[in-house]
């Protein structure tokens, strides 16, 4: 039952992953391969501390050497009141990576585009009229949409491998405070940190399955000799 269940659940979040980025005009960048690292971590927490947290919590995020270095820790996160943003708070990230993937929050930050309409005074491509506003403006600059709205729509609806990447339709009006390709990582850094705190211990449970395959290895050959001296017995 169990099983069912687990299988169920599985189905059900696949199917909103793939809904999800359907309904969007562009197709997803993949992040790029940077290798994490303790120092990368650290450094993506403290983009997190600084820009993200005043309005977004990570409850499932307790005490670690990670967070404590880069001063994402319990006793700063935010209490969100579920009736502020008109019922649209921002919502809790321990889990965001696991749940939309790590290529969907990379591209998340290169689809806000300006967009005089909205009270923000940005709209975005893969959550169009999102009450968030845009973290990085100073950071990254700020985006034109180089298409109308009704060709947005017209997008939404191509199958995925006819989908442009956001920098086909996005066009920069205003070059940010820092490199393009120094945002990228700082970027990158920030989505390996959120990809770390939904499974913290990943690295470790990756190092003990070496282990574990190796001692399956050593107790198949000895079960084999085993097995071998005990027909000789028989024999
Ligand atoms: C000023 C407050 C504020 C800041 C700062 C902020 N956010 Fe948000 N965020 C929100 C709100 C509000 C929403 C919900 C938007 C909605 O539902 O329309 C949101 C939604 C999101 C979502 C969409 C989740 C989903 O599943 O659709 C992600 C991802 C996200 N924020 C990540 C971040 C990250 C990472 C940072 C820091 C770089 C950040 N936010 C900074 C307010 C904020």
């Amino acid at each position: 039952m169990r099983k069912f269940f687990k299988a169920f659940i599985s189905i059900v979040i696949a199917l909103n992953v793939i809904e999800l980025c359907d309904a969007a005009p562009i197709r997803l960048e993949s992040m790029p391969q940077l290798k994490s690292s303790q120092a990368r971590l650290i450094s993506g927490g403290r983009l997190f501390a600084q820009h993200c947290m005043q309005c977004h919590s990570l409850q499932y995020f307790t005490h670690d050497p990670i967070g404590d270095a880069s001063g994402v820790v319990p006793d700063r996160m935010p209490k969100i009141d579920p009736e502020a943003w008109s019922g649209h708070p921002p919502p809790d990230l321990s889990l965001i990576t696991r749940y939309r993937g790590t290529d969907w929050l990379y591209t998340y930050f290169y689809s806000y585009y300006q967009d005089a309409s909205r009270p923000t005074g940005s709209n975005h491509l893969l959550t169009a009229n999102t009450s968030m506003p845009n973290p990085f403006e100073q950071l990254q600059g700020t985006h034109q949409l180089m298409i109308s709205k009704d060709q947005l729509s017209v997008l939404e609806k191509q199958p995925a491998s006819q989908k442009p990447p956001w920098y086909r339709i996005l066009k920069t009006m205003h070059a940010g405070s820092i490199p393009a390709a120094e945002f990228d990582t700082q970027l990158t850094e920030l989505v390996l940190f959120l990809e770390y705190v939904g499974e913290p211990h990943r690295a470790a449970r990756e190092a003990l399955g070496g282990w574990v395959i190796m001692f399956l290895l050593i107790f198949f050959v000895v079960a084999f000799l085993l097995y071998r001296e005990y027909w000789k017995m028989l024999d």
